[in-house]
């Protein structure tokens, strides 16, 4: 009788120092959480400062190859000055996203913000056999702080482009209002996703583009759309995607209107 009582004691004991660890492991957790937050915001303003720096040295290095060719130098330069602009833009959104401050929504014309980012992407997508065909309403509006649907869109545009590559094909974005929300669909004709790596392709570093078996010309991070889905969930929105292996990709976003106390 005496020893199991010893042994309930004991157990009880356990039981408490376990739990006393535990709480310490979670308040350390608590600790590391604005360290983990801000190394995540790193890689994200890395990868998208990166998405606007390669186009650039394309355009500068084509530049420099014709030193006689004026307008080509004074056309790199605009872009130069478009892209600087825009990374300023993309580094005080990251910042605020860092100090975990709520950035002003505002409603944007979405093909406004979609010529922007062909501009910024410079490449003809015609040069690599790509038909770009948007279906936008002139006058459609979103909701949303701009220079962050930009990033997403930009992201989803890049990755149809890669899929599509080196064969070319249509890329096509479309968008339609709905009684509380806007609908904008990015699809492409490309290589599409294997129905395994469907339920992966939004984690942190889920990446297929390895120099060896992408046809893009870089390799990936496996940031792009992990980005989209954080700043998907600060609109209160959603992202999903509809894809089937050699029959091309489907990406569908919902940006909600602005509700009464929502901004
Ligand atoms: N339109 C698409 N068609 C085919 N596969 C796609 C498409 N979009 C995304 N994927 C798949 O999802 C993966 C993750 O995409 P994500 O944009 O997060 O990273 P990435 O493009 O590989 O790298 P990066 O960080 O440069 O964007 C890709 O590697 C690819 O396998
Ligand atoms: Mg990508």
């Amino acid at each position: 009788m005496a020893s199991i009582t010893a042994r309930r004691y004991a157990l009880h004991r356990h039981l408490e120092v376990q739990e006393h660890q535990n709480q310490a492991l979670k308040s350390q957790l608590a600790g590391l959480q604005p360290l983990i937050s801000m190394g995540t915001v790193s890689y994200m303003t890395a990868h998208e400062i990166n998405n606007l720096l390669t186009p650039l040295k394309s355009y500068a290095t084509f530049a420099l190859s014709a030193p006689g060719d004026k307008a080509l130098a004074e056309k790199a330069l605009q872009k130069v000055v478009t892209n600087c602009n825009r990374v300023s833009k993309i580094m005080d959104s990251m910042l605020a996203l860092a100090n975990g401050e709520t950035q002003e929504k505002e409603y944007v014309r979405l093909p406004g913000l979609i010529d922007e980012i062909f501009t910024c992407l410079c490449r003809d997508f015609a040069k690599d056999g790509i038909t770009v065909k948007i279906k936008v309403p002139e006058n459609l509006t979103v909701w949303a702080v701009p220079v962050q649907i930009q990033q997403v869109l930009m992201n989803l545009i890049l990755n149809a482009r890669d899929a599509m590559l080196p064969r070319g094909g249509v890329l096509t974005i479309e968008a339609a209002e709905k009684a509380d929300s806007v609908e904008i669909e990015v699809a492409d004709t490309g290589s599409g996703i294997e129905p395994g790596n469907l339920q992966n392709i939004f984690e942190m570093f889920f990446t297929t583009k390895t120099r060896d078996c992408s046809a893009a010309d870089n390799s990936g991070a496996g940031l792009g759309l992990s980005f989209c889905k954080m700043i998907m969930d600060g609109h209160e929105g959603s992202i999903t995607v509809e894809s089937e292996p050699d029959n091309g990709s489907k990406f569908g976003i919902v940006l909600p209107k602005q509700q009464s106390g929502n901004s």
